[in-house]
C-alpha cells in the first residue's frame, strides 16, 4: 500500500503507553518511517515498532520541562519532510485529544507536505478498561466530558464548571494532577455533590499503573499523597462507583492505596 510516499507526514497516535494497544496501522507506519518524532509519553516498546534505520527524535513536552517548544516542533516535521523524509510524528494516546494536532496539520498544510492522520487510543478508554467501567451508563451517565486542567503558568483555570458539575455525565480531566484541589473545589462549589465517586489512574495500560478510589472532597488529598511521577486522569461521576468494588487485582491494590492515601 503506497500510502506513505517520501516527503509526506503521518501525526500517529501511539495508545497509551501498552505496545499491544498501538493500531495495526500505526505500527505499520511507525515501521516505514525514516525519522520518528515522538512525544515523553511515548513508551518505549512502541519506540522498538520504529525501523532499524530510522531516526528517533525525542521532541517530548512533560508539564515544567519543555524540550522543544511547539512552533520548533511543527519547523522540525516540515523540514524533515521537505528534505525527502517519510515523518512519522508520534503522539501519544489519540493524537487529537489534547495533542497540539492542530498546529503540526496546519504547519504541513502551509507549507505543501501531504499530511495524514492515524488515530489512537486515548488514555481515557485505557483508565476506563484497567477500572472495568463504562464511561457512559444508560440512564446515570448519558454524557462524558473530555477536559483539560493545564492551564499556562501563573494563570487560573478557565473552565465553565457549572456545565463541568453535571450529576449526569462522567468528566474525564487529562493533565489535571496539579490542578487536582482547584477541579474539586470548583465542581463541589458548582453543586457537584463532595460524595461523586472519583477514580484516579496513573500510567494506565503499563506495568507500573495506578489506581486510586476517592471521593470528590478527597481528591485533593489523594492526588497528593498517592500520585507519582507518571501521567495521570481523574474520572468523575457515578459511572466510576463499580469500579471501586473489590473484584480482581488492581482493586485490591486501590484499596490499599486509598487507605494509605486517606490517612
Ligand atoms: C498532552 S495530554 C495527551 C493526551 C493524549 N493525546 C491522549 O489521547 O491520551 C497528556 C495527558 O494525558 C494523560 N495521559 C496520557 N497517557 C496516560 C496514561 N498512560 N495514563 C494516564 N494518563 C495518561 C495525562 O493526563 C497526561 O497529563
Amino acid at each position: 500500500m503506497n500510502d506513505f510516499p517520501a516527503g509526506m507526514v503521518w501525526l500517529v497516535g501511539a495508545g497509551p503507553g501498552d505496545p499491544e494497544l498501538v493500531t495495526r496501522k500505526a505500527e505499520r507506519l511507525i515501521g516505514l518511517g525514516t525519522v520518528v518524532f515522538h512525544d515523553a509519553l511515548v513508551g518505549p516498546g512502541v519506540l522498538e515498532l520504529a525501523a532499524p534505520g530510522a531516526r528517533l527524535v525525542h521532541v517530548g513536552k512533560r508539564s515544567g520541562r519543555h524540550s522543544k517548544d511547539q512552533r520548533t516542533i511543527d519547523q522540525l516535521i516540515v523540514q524533515a519532510a521537505l528534505a525527502g523524509e517519510r515523518v512519522v510524528r508520534l503522539k501519544g494516546g489519540d493524537p487529537a485529544i489534547f495533542g497540539r494536532m492542530a498546529e503540526e496539520l496546519s504547519a504541513c498544510r502551509t507549507a505543501g507536505v501531504p499530511v495524514r492522520i492515524c488515530p489512537g487510543v486515548t488514555a481515557a478508554s485505557a483508565a476506563a478498561a484497567s477500572l472495568g467501567a463504562s464511561l457512559t451508563l444508560r440512564g446515570l451517565a448519558r454524557k462524558l466530558t473530555f477536559v483539560t486542567a493545564h492551564a499556562r503558568t501563573g494563570e487560573p483555570l478557565d473552565l465553565d464548571w457549572k456545565a463541568l458539575a453535571d450529576p449526569d455525565a462522567t468528566l474525564v480531566v487529562y493533565m489535571g494532577k496539579a490542578a487536582a484541589a482547584d477541579v474539586s473545589r470548583h465542581l463541589i462549589v458548582a453543586g457537584l455533590p463532595g460524595s461523586t465517586p472519583v477514580a484516579l489512574v496513573e500510567s494506565a495500560s503499563l506495568p507500573e499503573e495506578g489506581q486510586f478510589h476517592t471521593r470528590l472532597d478527597l481528591l485533593p488529598l489523594v492526588a497528593r499523597t498517592a500520585l507519582g511521577e507518571g501521567p495521570a486522569l481523574l474520572l468523575i461521576g457515578a459511572a466510576l462507583a463499580d469500579s471501586a468494588q473489590p473484584s480482581g487485582r488492581a482493586n485490591a491494590v486501590t484499596g490499599t492505596a486509598c487507605e494509605s492515601a486517606a490517612t
